[in-house]
């Protein structure tokens, strides 16, 4: 088998994101490398996904899990070596799967030799690589996104009796991307990539590359017009993709797509796809009230994008589930409902895995998938997620959320050859969500388990292409606890109902259009009775869902 050249398989692809430090260790180091991927790739595969998402791979100090690179040119001698990435990419593709990495634009590590020479001395040929002030004062007022460690955007340099910008830990120090220099070697970085044979990147805090006084500096137009840069480099490799990480509202995501949606002649020549951030908090907001009107209306507030250009869509991810895409009411509503103890919280957000979230209810999980897997975007899994896995939150920062995965019940959960004293972090034991209950190799076993559960999301949802290509209506309904809407795409269409409460729900909805259809739940294939009238009743179970096609 090998990759199909559809230029658009990313509207209807779905991802698997996965971090190298956790997934399989293949020289018994106790850390997960490129070579235990290739060894699970037969895994991911039987999963139905069509692409993986890797972590940060480069050297890297890892003050932010790699994503301090130290050297765009390799790989993190943990993880392998460029051979072994070869290996991977090659070994992905002749599987079908495609394979995106990590690209980090924004900034460096500060070990990088760029800032290491940048701070030498005000007259080092790097010192404009970086973004350097003589006051804290300039661009006053920006916000400061790790707000837990961080106290400013600017860190104060001794030896040259400076300041330098960054948007992260100061151990990330901005790129000065009003360098042209600069500018040109970040390009370089992505061709060498690509030259390697991968599928795209997903492109880290792309919103912060330039800095304007008297603007938030963020998604100002010098970045839009360096990204199309990066965009333009990318058309020599035809079918790659970048996928942007934008933690933004849907109306300053828009731009970032470019492009007419109403006009196909005018395609988007910016990002191919980016995160729908603000819709996420919205689902667990959802199901925690029982209460449908969030989703529907950010939904409604999400604006057309053009028909080369697709949103991806996740319930979790490595980070803090972010809270920043939410009004200050709502944060503590989320913070109150998910993350009562206090350490469970970062930053604006919440430090913890699908399951736990969702009380390891398997109606909420399986119901937060089938929103996941029908809403508009592409979906993403979280590596774990599909067996459930629990987090930690006694490990640093977001370590909890990134413990090896658990592939087995024995003593090392199948994660490596190594005794779990050696591991780079410990395996999840507790009696509920530990390696010795929630793992793959039971999972694979069970008719019943979520493993089979994600697998038949995915499978029907490649079956039915509406899901990914498809216009998205949602329905005004008197209770507002279901949640329901519409996708058409030519002659297919899907009716998506879903009960985001813990009771039954009886709902009224108008089907004038099928009158006289039977509608069948395309999970289950089940039918349900024949639509008689233009109001249709029916009763879902608590957190009950069904996918409709109609007949
Ligand atoms: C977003 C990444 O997802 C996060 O893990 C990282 O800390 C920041 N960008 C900085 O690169």
């Amino acid at each position: 088998m090998t990759l199909n050249n559809d230029p658009l398989w990313y509207k209807n692809a779905i991802f698997y994101e996965l971090h190298i430090r956790s997934f399989c260790d293949s020289n018994g180091d106790g850390k997960g490398d490129l070579l235990g991927i290739v060894s699970k790739l037969d895994y991911i595969k039987e999963l139905g996904v069509d692409c993986l998402w890797l972590l940060p791979m480069m050297p890297s100090p890892l003050l932010d899990d790699g994503y301090d690179v130290a050297d765009y040119y390799n790989i993190h001698p943990d993880y392998g070596t460029i051979e072994d990435f070869k290996l991977l990419v090659d070994e992905a593709h002749q599987r079908g799967l495609r394979v995106i990495t990590d690209l980090v634009l924004n900034h460096t590590s500060d070990q990088h030799p760029w800032f290491v020479e940048s701070r030498k001395s005000k007259d080092n040929p790097y010192r404009d690589y970086y973004v350097w002030s003589d006051t804290d004062e300039k661009y006053k007022g920006v916000r400061i996104i790790f707000t837990d460690t961080e106290p400013s955007n600017w860190t104060y340099d001794e030896t040259t009796e400076q300041f330098y910008w960054h948007r992260f830990y100061a151990s990330q120090p901005d790129l000065n991307y009003d360098n042209p220099v600069v500018a040109d070697k970040m390009i370089e970085v992505v061709r060498y990539w690509l030259d390697m044979g991968i599928d795209g990147f997903r492109a880290d805090a792309v919103p912060y590359l330039f800095e304007r006084e008297g603007t938030s500096c963020e998604n100002l137009p010098e970045t839009h017009t360096y990204l199309q840069r990066v965009r333009a480099a990318m058309e020599a490799y035809p079918g790659t993709i970048m996928l942007g990480e934008a933690n933004m509202w849907p109306d300053e995501l828009r731009p970032y797509f470019r492009g007419d949606p109403n006009d196909p002649s005018v395609p988007g020549d910016e990002f191919h796809m980016a995160f729908h951030f603000p819709v996420m908090p919205r689902i667990f907001k959802g199901l925690r009230l029982g209460e449908a009107t969030d989703i529907i209306n950010i939904m409604r507030d999400t604006p057309d994008i053009p028909y080369n250009c697709q949103w991806c869509v996740f319930l979790r991810n490595h980070d803090e589930l972010t809270l920043e895409m939410v009004t200050e009411e709502d944060r503590q509503l989320m913070w109150n409902e998910y993350a009562p103890d206090p350490t469970m919280r970062l930053n604006l957000g919440i430090r913890r895995r699908l399951a736990p979230l969702l009380d390891n209810d398997r109606r909420k999980v399986a119901l937060a998938n089938a929103i996941l897997f029908s809403l508009p975007g592409a979906p993403i899994i979280y590596y774990g997620d599909e067996i459930g896995m629990g987090d930690n939150i006694s490990l640093f920062d977001r370590n909890g959320v990134r413990t090896p995965m658990q592939w087995t019940d024995d003593e090392t959960a199948g994660f490596s050859d190594t005794t779990p004293d050696k591991f780079w972090a410990s395996l999840i034991a507790d009696e509920t969500y530990g390696y010795q209950r929630i793992n793959v190799a039971t999972q694979q076993n069970q008719d019943d388990s979520l493993l089979a559960l994600m697998k038949h999301f995915v499978a029907v949802r490649k079956a039915n292409p509406v899901l990914g290509w498809g216009t998205c209506e949602f329905i005004d309904l008197d209770n507002t606890a279901i949640l329901a809407y519409h996708r058409a795409h030519e002659a297919e269409q899907l009716l998506i109902v879903c009960n985001l409460s813990d009771t039954p729900q009886m709902v009224t909805l108008p089907l004038a259009d099928v009158v006289g259809q039977t509608p069948t739940d395309v999970l289950t294939e089940e039918s349900l009775g024949v639509v008689d009238a233009v109001e249709y009743g029916m009763t879902l179970e608590p957190y009950q869902y069904h996918w409709l096609r109609f007949e």
